[in-house]
């Protein structure tokens, strides 16, 4: 059974929209669930964004939960910054940090949720013991540091292993998926059992933001519904 009710949340990437004007581009998608925030240093992943002080600026001029992914070297150092600026929730990278449950613990004693990120090529297993440490669990359904990729189909088994172990172990968790969610993909991921879905490009580069949202919405809800038949 998929968490939050089996309601599923969306998430805009604002990676997507004018970076010039950031304040509209979150009230474009007032009736999302988060705002997905992403964070990139150029040494975690070849490409460079925002950092601390646009996250403090934006979280002035939006209600949306902001859902800071963190794709940087030195999460130990970094993470629970991001919650002190007012993130709803953190996700950092399982490869880039030894110590995750310290992270996770940094960021919630911050008062933040916290979530861990994984790359298509990382396995999913050796994190299942420390699951109950965290909140989401955002699985990359590509390769990070870009916007307007396509989505990976072979990560859908890791979502599946995922779900099995959170759902025979009754834990809260949510699964997260991001990369490549569109109109063609996000009822194959709902099936696979995400219950939050992170999307750029088919929000941002949609005619109408809002509609586009709740389009997601409306698929990813019918198939998370066959999901639980
Ligand atoms: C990629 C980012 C994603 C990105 C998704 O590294 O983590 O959040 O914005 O963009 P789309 O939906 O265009 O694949
Ligand atoms: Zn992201």
């Amino acid at each position: 059974m998929p968490g939050n009710n089996g309601r599923p949340l969306i998430a805009p990437s604002i990676l997507s929209a004018d970076f010039a004007r950031l304040a509209d581009a979150a009230a474009a998608v007032d009736d999302a669930d988060w705002l997905h925030v992403d964070v990139m240093d150029a040494h975690f992943v070849p490409n460079l964004t925002i950092g601390l002080p646009v996250v403090e600026s934006l979280k002035a001029h939006t209600d949306l939960p902001m859902d800071c992914h963190l794709m940087i070297e030195n999460p130990d150092r970094w993470a629970h910054r991001y919650a002190e600026a007012g993130a709803y929730n953190v996700t950092f990278h399982a490869e880039a940090t030894e110590d995750p449950v310290g992270v996770a613990r940094d960021i919630r004693a911050a008062g933040a949720k916290a979530g861990l990120g994984i790359k298509p090529q990382t396995p999913i297993e050796q994190y299942f013991e420390i699951l109950h440490e965290l909140d989401t669990l955002l699985v990359m359904s590509v390769d990070p540091g870009f916007g307007g990729q396509s989505f990976i189909p072979a990560v859908l088994s890791k979502v599946r292993a995922a779900r099995r172990f959170i759902d025979s172990n009754e834990l809260t968790i949510l699964v997260e998926i991001d990369g490549g969610i569109n109109n063609d993909t996000v009822e194959q991921a709902a099936e696979a059992g995400v219950d939050c879905f992170v999307a750029g490009t088919a929000v941002y580069h949609a005619d109408d933001p809002s509609a586009a949202v709740e389009r997601l919405r409306r698929q990813a809800a019918s198939a998370s519904a066959r999901l639980r038949q």
